[in-house]
């Protein structure tokens, strides 16, 4: 009987470690984050959060921008008020990536 209980343990000990390492379903969420938000989660949410509405350093609501695509990529490059230029910062791709995600945000 006692041996018995011991073989239980065990083996839901070996299942519990196979459950553990099966991927959860954050790591499968996290992979399906486009990037252009991961770059805006980086460089942009802390002063127009992430939403686009936060307002800090009398940031521009971008949920009510209405700039065009180019417009927004040249106030990127170009910088603007108390925004910097990013232009040295993110590669080609990325501007393009996070121009999408920004006006991902209008409503
Ligand atoms: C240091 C704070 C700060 C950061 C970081 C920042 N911004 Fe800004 N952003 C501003 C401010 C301030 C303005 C308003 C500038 C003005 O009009 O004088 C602005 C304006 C804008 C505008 C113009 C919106 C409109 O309709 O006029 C866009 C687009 C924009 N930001 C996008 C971004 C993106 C994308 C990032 C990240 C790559 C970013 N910003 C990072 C502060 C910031």
């Amino acid at each position: 009987m006692r041996y018995c209980q011991l073989i239980i343990i065990f083996s839901s000990c070996i299942l519990l470690s196979f459950c553990q390492n099966t991927p959860n379903a954050e790591t499968s969420s996290y992979a399906k984050i486009e990037p252009g938000q991961l770059i805006y989660t980086k460089y942009c949410s802390n002063c127009h959060g992430g939403d686009g509405s936060l307002g800090l350093s009398n940031a521009s609501d971008l949920s009510a921008s209405n700039l065009s695509t180019k417009e927004t990529y040249e106030i990127l490059m170009n910088g603007k008020g108390l925004m910097q230029s990013f232009s040295g910062m993110l590669s080609d791709k990325e501007l393009e990536q996070v121009v999408n995600y920004t006006r991902s945000l209008r409503n």
